[in-house]
């Protein structure tokens, strides 16, 4: 186990935020993280601290003053072996795109599509992360965890609560549970999900689909989109796409004929926020040194030196104005750290 106190997370959040934790903690087995957890250097903490991934998602408003944990488990085995599948029994601190290139290079499939998306396995599982048509959901079949006595829990698929970037571990449980390993269901003959945007036009130019061609298209489409946040600090789209009652859509249908919508149920639509932010006017605009990506409205990016607190008033201003002129709330999907 490392500790370190007044530790710099710059290396740590992709925002590129140049603040410390008062105690940072990174553990390499549950054994190490049982211990931690029952010891009185945790207890003095347990007010105040978080667990972090890759810090992809998350904003700190400044220094930290609380324990920061950090997973360094990053074990993968074969948990189950069939004709059909595999069970990939992963750590927590395997890096998510690493796991995605193993399927790619194995031939399993059902994470390709979610190539090149930063962060870290653990939070995979909390964020439901997604993309191109597929979520992370999708291929869980359970999540191994424990809690802060240090006692073992597992989560079926079902009781994780899965929703749009959502998991139990953001509601009811948010806090109690440290996630140490994801147990994925990958396919050994695989089903292409092309649908979304021109995805199956890329991957169909390189002939018959594969997984490593969904993989490369993928990571094409991205980078063509969204900025690296080794070059510019971003933590990827900042709010979530807002769901809204399908009355309220056929309204505002009515003003705005171009506003695009992807339906959930008979009752709801997601509206993409990227949409809505650039038609108040926001894209490619900046605010002291915070400022909306050019090519992706979505994501708030860090131009150099901005303080979170910087972020967080741009993300409000930009909300305000949505609310005002479409009557919508747009909530950030980034974890907002005081
Ligand atoms: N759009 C605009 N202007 C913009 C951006 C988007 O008008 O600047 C509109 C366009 O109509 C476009 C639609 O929004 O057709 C959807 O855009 P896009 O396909 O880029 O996807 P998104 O809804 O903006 C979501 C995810 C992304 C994911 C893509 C692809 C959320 C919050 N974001 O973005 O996830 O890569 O779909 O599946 O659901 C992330 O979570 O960090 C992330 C990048």
């Amino acid at each position: 186990m490392q500790q370190y106190t007044n530790y710099s997370l710059l290396q740590h959040n992709t925002f590129q935020m140049d603040v410390r934790a008062a105690l940072y903690v990174e553990y390499n087995s549950v054994d190490e993280l049982c211990k931690f957890l029952l010891s009185q250097e945790f207890e003095n903490h347990r007010n105040k601290f978080i667990h972090i991934g890759a810090g992809s998602n998350l904003l700190f408003a400044g220094d930290y003053s609380g324990l920061v944990l950090h997973s360094a488990i990053r074990d993968l085995a074969v948990a189950e072996d069939t004709r059909e599948h595999q069970l990939l029994r992963v750590g927590a601190g395997y890096v998510w795109d690493d796991f995605v290139a193993y399927c790619v290079g194995h031939e399993l499939a059902g994470v390709e599509n979610l190539s090149a998306i930063p962060g870290e396995v653990g939070a995979s599982a909390v964020q439901n992360i997604g993309a191109y048509g597929v979520e992370v959901c999708d291929v869980i079949e359970r999540v191994e965890a424990i809690d802060l006595q240090g006692n073992p829990r597992i989560f079926t698929k079902e009781e994780c609560q899965y929703g749009y970037r959502d998991s139990i571990f953001k509601k009811e449980l948010r806090g109690q549970y440290i996630i140490t390993h994801v147990v994925y269901r990958l396919m050994k003959s695989p089903t292409f999900k092309l649908g979304y945007g021109d995805l199956r036009a890329r991957v169909e130019a390189e002939g018959e689909p594969t997984l490593s061609a969904v993989r490369k298209a993928v990571t094409a489409i991205r980078d063509s989109k969204l900025p690296d946040p080794k070059k510019l600090g971003n933590a990827g789209s900042f709010f979530t796409n807002p769901v809204i009652p399908s009355e309220q859509y056929e309204v505002l249908k009515t003003q705005y004929p171009d506003m695009p919508s992807y339906p959930i149920d008979d009752t709801r639509v997601k509206v993409p926020a990227g949409w809505l932010i650039e038609h108040v006017g926001w894209k490619g605009r900046a605010l002291g040194r915070a400022a909306v990506h050019d090519r992706q409205a979505l994501v708030l990016v860090n131009k150099g030196g901005a303080t979170g607190k910087e972020v967080m008033q741009l993300a409000h201003r930009i909300s305000e104005d949505i609310y005002a002129q479409y009557g919508i709330r747009v909530v950030p999907e980034v974890n907002y750290i005081q």
